[in-house]
């Protein structure tokens, strides 16, 4: 019997060996689908892989009707409807491991190029200014970050901050005051963080619960002059919240992965010169889209011929 496996965004081709070398399976690789052409093609296939760009819907899922397992190459599932999925027994398998050192990498990459005003400062001397006045950053040594979402990413990015001499506090639902002392790290309410911080940077999913976390009474708890950082989801943020507290000076600066609407041409808060945005670029790594790519074919492998998978 053979398995027709569609990938639908790009994934690492090393990462979907595994897929290549195993038995009875046909992979189609098409990431250049509308969603129209996608609710067509989809009824083919048993196995869906995508990464954050394919919108997994409703309409989507009750259009597959030999789909059996649907294999997200990262970590964050709010691409795909859980729930439709569920309902037509549908199982959604993601990666959550192999991306979690280059997102705290990126992380890291963020916080450093705000507190220095890199691209900035490189964009200036491109246009040929020799600007040194302009560009004076601030130390991250002795201050405090503020880590929203102390999970696999929130962690790693709590050691490396820490190797930079900055006091850490964190928040999450389920970081104890045993785990916070074991890592040297403070922790407290949401409102505790969002107060004391100088750097604050976001490691939630993005959930109903997180949507807007950072929203226009959350920038009025945060200090004069703090500096936001997020690379987990768009939309934890509130963006029009975030223009205004950048607009009044509440907001020193921010570093962007990720956007409340992506791929986007035009977005608002890339026209103030306190930004520094990338284009989801956290995961995009050559090792960690290899990792991630081999671990979810292994599922999908695993799952189609019968075994248990491992992040169901
Ligand atoms: P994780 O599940 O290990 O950690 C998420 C943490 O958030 C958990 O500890 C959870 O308890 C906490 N949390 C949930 N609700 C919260 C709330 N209301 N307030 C505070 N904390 C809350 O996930 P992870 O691997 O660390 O990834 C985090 C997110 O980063 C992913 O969901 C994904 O959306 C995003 N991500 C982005 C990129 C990128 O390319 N920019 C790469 C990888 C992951
Ligand atoms: C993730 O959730 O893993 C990230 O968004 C990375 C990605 O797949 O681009």
């Amino acid at each position: 019997m053979m398995f027709n496996i569609l990938i639908s965004d790009p994934l690492s081709e090393e990462g979907i060996q595994p897929l290549r070398n195993a038995e009875n399976m046909n992979i189609v690789i098409d990431t250049e689908l509308t969603p129209e052409e996608l609710a067509v093609k989809i009824t083919d296939f048993d196995a869906l892989l995508v990464r954050s760009q394919t919108q997994v819907t409703r309409e989507l899922i009750s259009k597959a009707s030999n789909l059996k397992i649907i294999g997200r190459a990262g970590v964050g599932v709010d691409n795909i409807d859980l729930d439709a999925a569920t309902e037509h027994g549908i199982i959604v398998v993601n990666a959550p491991n192999g991306n979690t050192n280059s997102a705290a990498e990126h992380t890291m990459a963020m916080i450093m190029s705000l507190s220095r005003k890199i691209p900035q400062a490189f964009n200036s001397l491109k246009n040929k200014r020799w600007d040194r006045k302009k560009y004076v950053g601030v130390e991250l040594k002795n201050k405090t970050l503020g880590i929203i979402g102390l999970g696999r990413i929130g962690a790693e990015v709590a050691y490396r901050a820490k190797g930079q001499r900055m006091n850490i506090t964190a928040y999450d639902p389920f970081l104890t005051e045993e785990k916070a002392d074991k890592m040297g790290i403070g922790y407290g309410t949401v409102e505790d963080v969002l107060q004391v911080a100088d750097f604050i940077t976001i490691h939630t999913p993005l959930l109903k619960e997180t949507r807007h976390l950072l929203n226009e009474d959350a920038f009025k708890l945060m200090k004069d002059g703090v500096q936001i950082v997020n690379c987990a989801r768009g939309g934890i943020i509130d963006e029009e919240a975030l223009y205004h507290a950048i607009t009044s000076k509440k907001v020193a600066g921010a570093a962007l992965d990720v956007f409340e609407e992506e791929p986007f041409m035009d977005n608002k808060l890339l026209e103030l010169p306190e930004v520094i945005a990338t284009p989801h670029l956290g995961a995009s790594t050559i090792e960690a889209q290899e990792m991630v790519a081999i671990d979810v074919c292994h599922d999908v492998i695993s799952l189609l011929t019968g075994e248990t998978v491992k992040n169901p």
